[in-house]
């Protein structure tokens, strides 16, 4: 049996009741057959970039996220837009893995919780790809759950199930991924 491709999802929001993390949990329990979606629970508790802190001073659970990453068949990426930019923890996140090289060429695709947030979106997109991460668009999933009821959510992402729309954006990632042979 092939092993099961292994998507590492990165959360930009802390909130408990996070729609991003929705729509990353939903993805999660729709995922395909031979898919595994798995939400990284490390970006809240990685301390502050600082290049001093790389090479053999990186902390332990720098290197615990990074080993995740490595292990990733492709990176899933949802964060909600603070102040016309990116949530600093999904940042910070990013940047210890700028220097090392998990990253370069690693499939990514961005999920996003809201009708609005292009500034976030944008900013996104570029650090992603100068951090050489191969962008997967066709993969693109914006599904609003912004200013929804839990109710609200849970029948927007019903019908996003219903419609196929969930899994079809999974297989067009892994299709890519698979394309590439990460
Ligand atoms: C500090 C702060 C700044 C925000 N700035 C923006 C913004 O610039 N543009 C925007 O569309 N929404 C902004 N929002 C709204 C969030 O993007 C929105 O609440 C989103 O749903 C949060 O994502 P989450 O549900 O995953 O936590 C801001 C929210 C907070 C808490």
């Amino acid at each position: 049996m092939e092993k099961p491709l292994f998507l590492y999802a990165l959360c930009g929001s802390q909130r408990k009741a996070s729609t991003n993390r929705r729509l990353l949990e939903a993805l999660r329990d729709n995922a395909p057959a031979g898919v595994v979606v798995e939400i990284c629970e490390l970006i809240g508790e990685l301390p502050i970039f600082n290049p001093d802190r790389e090479g053999e001073n990186t902390p332990a659970i720098v290197e615990e996220f990074a080993a995740k990453i490595r292990a990733a068949n492709g990176i899933i990426v949802a964060c909600p837009e603070y102040a016309h930019g990116l949530p600093g923890g999904l940042k910070n996140a990013l940047d210890w893995l700028v220097s090392r090289d998990e990253v370069p060429f690693k499939p990514a695709m961005i999920a996003h919780a809201s009708h609005r947030g292009d500034f976030a979106l944008e900013q996104l997109t570029e650090v992603l790809k100068t951090m050489s991460l191969r962008l997967v668009d066709e993969a693109f999933l914006k599904i609003s759950l912004l200013g929804k009821t839990d109710g609200g959510q849970s029948d927007v992402l019903a019908e996003a199930v219903k419609s196929g729309l969930l899994v079809s954006v999974l297989v067009k990632f892994c299709a890519a991924i698979n394309r590439v042979g990460v």
